[in-house]
């Protein structure tokens, strides 16, 4: 790819690319920093110039770099930890998978798949890997998860693209983690998907004002028309207008000033906030806020664990970008406790758009999610995420019609031996 780029270049092409791969970073003639982090405590250039340059200053990325380049040297680095515990778990969980628990898809023939026989454990951590085109995607979200589902009774519609699925049974749920918006209104906030607006509502209600004023907890929902909501954005702190052929044009309530609620609910005040300020904390300033509510601060905790901590609470769902929809999705589901039933859960490159540190926290949330039992099953380039998993299925040995096999499986210790893309990507992590 990088060479691809150059020759564009060197046929009189500007090319602008947005990217976090080291290789990419290092090849590019000039190198623009945006940081210094996320969200509202980013946005600013940090740094410019030629990689060499930017790269020997401290920035972020020069910082990340430094520590990933002994990777390539095969010496040891920071995660080496991380890796040596997860032997440690696979040593302990071995006996599991071999006793039998795997879930089987027999004779897969979507698009350019050639009748693949899938096995993966379960209750494990499983990436799918393989060149681009080589018919992940079409394996896994195409086939093996409405196979699944449909085999559960999710769905009605049955999927034909395969012979046999066994070893189902002991799953109760099968779903897809992935980049796709959060609703299309400002009614879902992150403070609502994660069911926390619920428990701050009570807190609001038992407060003394409240009890005065005679506000149940319903009176501080934004999206119930009998509450204390404004009646002029109905709750949702914008008005939209709808321009045909144009993009909406959104202007913040006039009313409330986007605060959400009535004047007389704003009098209300939990903690010296009123509930339309808590829906602008962000979600690492919520966190220390409601520290004595643990009903609260646990999702908010596994969100600043997958550096999403600068996404305001109140946010609309729908501007997230893709990555944030991803990591509140999977906060979510890390969150719902005794409820939780047993879940086939599936990531399409989930680190996309991720930092090198970042990728390191999503890979201890992603075990926390096997360490309770859920089955995972992630399509990753990664040589991280990769080297971390307990079980590598690669596709190949190439794209379209000349892929779609499995041409590799097993622990990433035995990957590394076959000759194949992926092994070569993730040599150095076991040198
Ligand atoms: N709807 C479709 N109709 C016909 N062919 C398709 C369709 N979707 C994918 N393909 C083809 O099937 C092959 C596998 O595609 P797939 O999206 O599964 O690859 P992938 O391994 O997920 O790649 P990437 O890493 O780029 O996401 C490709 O050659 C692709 O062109
Ligand atoms: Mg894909
Ligand atoms: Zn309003």
């Amino acid at each position: 790819l990088i060479a691809n780029l150059k020759q564009l270049v060197k046929t009189g092409s500007t090319l602008i690319v947005v990217e976090h791969d080291a290789d990419t970073i290092r090849a590019a003639d000039y190198l623009i920093e945006v940081g210094p982090e996320g969200g509202t405590r980013g946005g600013q250039i940090l740094a410019c110039g030629a990689p060499k340059q930017v790269l020997a200053s401290d920035s972020p990325t020069a910082v990340a770099l430094r520590t990933t380049t002994p990777l390539r040297a095969g010496e040891p680095r920071k995660s080496t930890t991380a890796l040596k515990q997860r032997s440690a778990r696979n040593a302990r969980a071995a006996s599991r998978a071999e006793s039998g628990a795997w879930l089987e898809l027999y004779g897969v023939t979507q698009h350019n798949l050639q009748a693949v026989d899938l096995k993966l454990p379960l209750r494990r951590f499983n990436v799918i890997a393989g060149v681009s085109g080589s018919g992940k995607s079409t394996l896994v979200r195409s086939v093996l998860l409405p196979a699944v589902r449909h085999a559960l009774g999710l769905v009605a519609e049955p999927c034909s693209h395969f012979v046999r699925l066994t070893g189902s049974e002991s799953l109760k749920r099968a779903l897809s983690v992935d980049q796709s918006p959060i609703g299309r209104t400002p009614r879902s906030v992150p403070a609502t998907f994660l069911g926390i607006w619920d428990e701050v509502r009570k807190l609001f209600a038992v407060s003394k004002d409240a009890m005065v004023a005679g506000f149940g907890a319903s009176h501080f929902s934004f999206n119930a028309a009998a509450g204390g909501r404004c009646h002029v954005c109905e709750g949702q702190g914008v008005i939209t207008h709808e321009m045909s052929f144009l993009p909406d044009v959104v202007q913040p309530c006039p009313a409330c000033q986007g605060m959400r609620f009535e004047p007389e609910t704003l009098r209300v005040r939990y903690a010296g906030m009123n509930a339309g300020e808590v829906l602008g904390l962000s979600v690492e300033e919520a966190a220390q806020a409601f520290q004595n509510h643990p009903k609260i601060t646990r999702p908010l905790t596994t969100l600043l664990q997958l550096g999403a901590g600068y996404i305001k609470l109140g946010q609309g769902s729908h501007t997230l970008s893709g990555g944030e929809a991803q990591r509140l999705k999977l906060a979510a589901e890390l969150t719902a406790g005794s409820k939780h039933e047993a879940t086939l859960y599936v990531l399409d490159e989930p680190t996309t758009g991720l930092h090198q540190a970042d990728v390191e926290k999503l890979i201890g949330v992603l075990d926390r999610l096997v360490d309770r039992g859920d089955t995972l099953v992630v399509i990753e380039h990664h040589p991280l995420v990769i080297a971390s998993a307990d079980h590598v299925v690669e596709l190949g040995p190439e794209a379209g019609e000349r892929g779609g096999r499995i041409i590799a499986a097993g622990s990433p210790q035995q990957l590394v031996k076959a000759r194949t893309a992926t092994a070569q990507a993730i040599q150095s992590l076991f040198a």
